[in-house]
């Protein structure tokens, strides 16, 4: 039944299939091109294709312990207009890899070779010229599906597009991907229960294929589906590459429904190429080169048998158990382990007319010197894109009773403690060092309380990435919103637990004094605000940033003057240039003058002659009193312009320096390991790509390598 339902689907697909070999023009549906006329403003409407070819494509990278190894090898293959490849291979087969190098997202420690062609020219992918699902989903847990697809289309589609079309485009990217069900329900987070992960996923696809982008890749976008959304989703692909696109998706056994939908099959183990070429074409090769498909298998399960070292060990115990089964066959399989097979079948491809074809057929295409693609990613103005993505923060801190909510019911409780311990402090000779131990405690550890959301600023920074890398938005847009929509949360948290402060310890009374006291308040939060943003985004890690967050704030509690007094502190080093560095000095040296100044002390003997506060803020508190409170409470405000502007260059460092400086040395070390033994790889050909893989994929890329090592003799299934 299912197979009469996908031919069905074939033919209707087929007829939909645009005419003539390459030139894609009738390909476009009405509504994409629409988008391209909007945005190419020319007559070259035909020529949006996006031809792709790869000649010898090599990736090797290095180890921790300095070695290196090969992860992908010598590999050649095309990808066309209006076909869809399909990725192959057992798990460590280096099919993320292809798809990162081709994306030009390689993690930092490794190095390709070889020419990777679009349209004939070599052209930079990253940032928006082609569209990547990646294997995991960052999503936003707060919004609900429709609202996640909606806030992304009105960050990319152009300003000038009516909504009704917008929202059309919506809706029917929504339905394609079948997400009619699930679409007003919340994606979920730590803790709300949301959207399946098989759903999740598809949101990932749908978020990417709105756009209708020319050269679109996948990783894995039937993982966690079962076989019949696999199915519709591989069909909703196929539909998008008959649209004139290129669509390049690496998949995990599919069913044969699935597998009948490729056009193009692209076989790897262990990074060599088993087969490319026509997917139908592939049950004859294997049965060329003597590995038939026995009746009763799926092909392509076949195919993956022949191919995945791991099932000597899946045969080695199941013939334990059934060993009368495994003779009666006459599968070539049971003669042989499947490394052999596999060299057999490599050995077999590289002599074979498909290899042939196909490196032709590279010649051929990379000939043609085609439109350079332009940057493709978001339409959008600046505008829209700044005000959009503070309106969605926005909505995602308000319903995320962790980012600001729990902040603000533990601010207002810590304040109350403050306000009953201090309470109505008074002029006594003791409410001296009160006042002081007071202002300090404020701006030392209720500030300090806001890295709790650090976490949040993590999650963050992943959709950041995520998107950044698939051009949504630039740097600037995503900054000043992140700022715009903190303010209001921040405002209330402080306007609240500021006054409940001031008022029940009763702080130097008046309005002005009053509203110093919280607008440093503020600012002293937002500084630290600002200060874990910068360190979000250099360790992306909740952990480590919040260890790290929490030393640097505790460094410059020490060098505020309230600890050791200003004149006391070491002047190299600590008093010069920290306890200016630090917001801490700054916010007591404005707290201190705004409480005592004018107000008058009893001395310590009742009766004698009162101390005037400006006495004390010069002679125990040895605060500079010729410098206006303001000024202090400035200097605040314009630290946190400073830590935005440091938050800024840090992401463009992160995203174009620091892969340069991590190749460096991945290269170096690699050289001084080697000496002169001689590498596959020519030195001067290997290519550095920047990319953001190592950021966003954090800690699992190391660990993934250290795996790397013990992979081969260690039995893991997948
Ligand atoms: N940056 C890296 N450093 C070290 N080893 C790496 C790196 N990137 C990939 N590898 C190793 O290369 C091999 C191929 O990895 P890749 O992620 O491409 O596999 P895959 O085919 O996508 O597997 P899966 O199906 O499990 O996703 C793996 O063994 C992996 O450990
Ligand atoms: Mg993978």
């Amino acid at each position: 039944m299912s197979n009469s339902a996908a031919n069905s689907a074939m033919i209707e697909i087929e007829s939909s299939k645009p005419a003539g070999n390459g030139m894609v023009v009738p390909g476009l549906s009405p509504l994409s091109e629409t988008l391209w006329r909007v945005k190419t403003n020319t007559e070259l409407i035909g020529d949006v294709s996006a031809r792709l070819t790869w000649k010898d494509l090599t990736v090797m990278v290095t180890l921790s312990n300095g070695e290196t190894q090969n992860i992908l090898e010598g590999l050649i293959g095309y990808a066309e207009p209006g076909s869809l490849t399909a990725l192959m291979g057992p798990s460590g087969s280096g099919k993320s890899t292809l798809l990162d190098a081709l994306s030009g997202r390689l993690a930092s420690n490794s190095f390709q070779s070889g020419t990777i062609l679009i349209n004939g020219r070599k052209t930079k992918l990253s940032f928006g010229t082609a569209a990547y699902v990646t294997q995991d989903d960052n999503l936003i847990g707060t919004l609900t599906v429709r609202e996640t697809i909606s806030y992304s289309a009105r960050l990319r589609l152009p300003d000038k597009m009516p909504r009704s079309e917008k929202r059309a485009l919506i809706e029917s990217t929504i339905t394609a991907m079948g997400l009619q069900d699930c679409a007003d329900t919340v994606i979920g987070n730590w803790h709300l229960r949301g959207i399946s992960g098989g759903e999740k996923r598809r949101v990932s696809i749908a978020m990417e294929i709105l756009m209708r982008p020319r050269l679109l890749f996948l990783d894995e976008p039937t993982s966690g589906l079962d076989s019949a959304s696999a199915f519709f989703v591989t069909q909703t692909l196929r539909a998008l590459a008959r649209d004139g696109r290129t669509v390049i998706a690496s998949i995990h056994q599919p069913s044969s429904e699935v597998f009948e939908l490729f056009d193009q099959l692209y076989l790897l183990s262990g990074g060599k190429t088993v087969y490319f070429g026509q997917a139908s074409e592939a049950y004859e090769f294997f049965a060329q080169a003597g590995f038939p498909c026995p009746a009763l298998r799926n092909p392509s399960d076949h195919f993956l048998r022949c191919i995945n070292s791991d099932f000597d060990k899946v045969k080695a115990t199941l013939k334990g158990s059934m060993k009368l089964r495994f003779e009666s066959t006459d599968d070539p399989l049971e003669k042989m382990t499947t490394t052999e097979a596999t060299r057999a079948l490599i050995d077999f491809y590289r002599t074979s007319q498909h290899c042939y074809a196909a490196r032709e057929k590279v010649e051929e295409i990379s000939k043609v010197r085609g439109t350079v693609l332009d940057s493709g990613g978001s339409q959008a103005s600046f505008l829209m894109q700044a005000l959009t993505l503070t309106k969605r923060s926005l909505i995602n801190m308000s319903r995320d009773f962790g980012y600001y909510w729990l902040r603000l019911v533990i601010y207002i409780v810590v304040t109350v403690c403050i306000g009953t311990i201090y309470f109505n402090v008074g002029t006594s000779y003791n409410a001296i060092l009160a006042r002081g131990s007071c202002a300090s405690f404020v701006f030392g550890f209720v500030t300090f309380m806001s890295i709790g959301g650090f976490p949040s600023f993590v999650e963050d920074m992943k959709v950041f990435q995520r998107e950044r890398l698939n051009g949504h938005y630039g740097v600037t847009a995503f900054v000043i919103s992140n700022t715009l929509s903190a303010m209001p949360f921040l405002i209330l948290i402080t306007f609240l637990s500021g006054t409940i402060c001031y008022f029940m310890v009763r702080l130097h009374p008046g309005f002005e004094h009053y509203i110093f006291f919280v607008l440093c308040l503020y600012a002293s939060v937002t500084v630290v605000e600002s200060l874990m943003m910068v360190i979000a985004s250099i360790i992306p890690n909740f952990l480590m940033g919040i260890i790290i967050g929490a030393g640097i704030q505790g460094i410059f509690m020490l060098v505020s003057g309230y600890f050791r007094l200003p004149h006391d502190i070491p002047k190299p080093f600590w008093r010069y240039p920290m306890s200016y560095i630090s917001f801490h000095f700054w916010a007591l040296q404005g707290q201190y003058q705004n409480d005592l100044e004018g107000l008058l002390f009893d001395n310590q003997t009742p009766g004698i002659f009162k101390i005037p506060g400006e006495y004390i803020l010069e002679n125990v508190f040895q605060i500079t009193v010729t410098r206006s409170k303001w000024i202090d409470l400035s200097v605040l405000f314009s630290m946190i312009i400073i830590y935005r502007i440091i938050f800024f260059i840090m992401i463009k460092i992160n995203e174009d320096v620091t892969p340069w400086v991590r190749g460096y040395m991945a290269r170096r070390r690699m050289q001084q390991k080697n000496g002169s033994q001689n590498t596959t790889i020519a030195p001067d050909g290997l290519t550095q790509s920047p990319s953001l893989r190592a950021y966003v994929g954090g800690p699992q890329c190391s660990l993934q390598h250290d795996n790397h090592l013990s992979h081969h003799d260690q039995s893991h299934g997948k």
